[in-house]
């Protein structure tokens, strides 16, 4: 497995890669890699010829108040765990290489980029697209891996790659939760027992609209209360918000039909949590993407 820090080595590895017609499987990242991550790894190593997994900690997808100083890293245990999987290429840019002095130009997917998350990150989305294009311009992947875990910024990719005429597939892959339901992410790195308990709410009520769905609640609105009434009841946890949008504008519904998205965003005293499931309603029943 190689190290590679610089923009020009990384360009350079791909042209060989691709003049030897290989191709390139991409796992974006910001590193203290779990099994979330690892799960992408994976199905990158079995459908493309080279993996490349960048761990870069962006600091334009951060607000000035949120925890880009505190974010956990662990360069040398990550790259243990890629070297175990296989992985070809890690490349690992400082904030320098990516952002040099006087670096001026952003990417922006209007009104999706407010939604959702959007509300209490404003910004947060122009600093994902803007770090993504350009990792993409730098590895040229011709598939890329992205966790249903973050849905709202798999869906702002792929709207990006489809308007920008980019030549990558997107892939979205399920969300991988610990043992408890928890959904893995690395900030429940910040979460001490009594706030992970708390943190459990997320996936119980998921669980709970679930069982709601498939009872034949088709109203949001009833969905939303019974999940609000859950969360109530953990006097630790503050909502951030709680919605059900449609796949493609992520607007609130009326109705769960067609192909909806579920998701939640919650305080644990200063950790942002986010869970979601997605539903599927068509001819043949309800499938849930949870
Ligand atoms: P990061 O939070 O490190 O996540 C990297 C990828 O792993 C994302 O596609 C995310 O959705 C996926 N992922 C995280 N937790 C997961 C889980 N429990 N199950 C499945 N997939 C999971 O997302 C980012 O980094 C950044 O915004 C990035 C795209 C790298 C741009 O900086």
């Amino acid at each position: 497995m190689k190290k590679i820090t610089t923009i020009k080595d990384m360009k350079a590895v791909v042209r060989e890669l691709k003049s030897g017609g290989k191709t390139i499987g991409f796992v974006p990242t910001m590193g203290y890699l779990h099994g979330g991550h690892l799960s992408l790894v994976r199905k990158s190593i079995q459908n493309a010829d080279a993996t490349v997994v960048s761990i870069f900690v962006n600091p334009a997808q951060f607000g000035p108040q949120e925890d880009f100083k505190e974010y956990p890293r662990d360069f040398n245990r990550d790259m243990e765990l890629l070297k175990k999987e296989g992985v070809d290429y890690v490349f690992f840019p400082d904030s320098v290489e990516m952002y040099p002095q006087g670096y001026k130009t952003y990417v922006q997917v209007q009104d999706l980029e407010e939604k959702l998350c959007g509300h209490s990150r404003p910004g947060h989305f122009k600093g994902v697209c803007t770090i993504v294009l350009k990792l993409f311009n730098i590895i040229d992947p011709d598939v890329a891996f992205f966790g249903q875990k973050d849905a709202q910024q798999a869906v702002i990719l792929r709207k990006m790659v489809e308007d920008l005429d980019l030549d990558v597939i997107i892939k979205v892959l399920p969300i991988i939760r610990d043992e408890d339901g928890l959904a893995l992410s690395s900030r429940n790195e910040y979460l001490n027992s009594r706030e992970r308990e708390a943190a459990l709410t997320l996936h119980r009520s998921l669980q709970e609209a679930k069982k709601m769905i498939e009872a034949g609640e088709r109203r949001a609105g009833n969905i939303i209360k019974r999940i609000e009434e859950m969360m109530r009841q953990e006097p630790l946890a503050r909502i951030d918000y709680i919605e059900i949008v449609d796949l493609d504008e992520l607007k609130p519904v009326e109705r769960i039909e067609d192909e909806t998205l579920l998701a939640l965003a919650v305080f644990v005293d200063k950790t942002r949590i986010i869970d979601n499931m997605m539903v599927e309603i068509n001819e043949e029943g309800v499938r849930f993407k949870e």
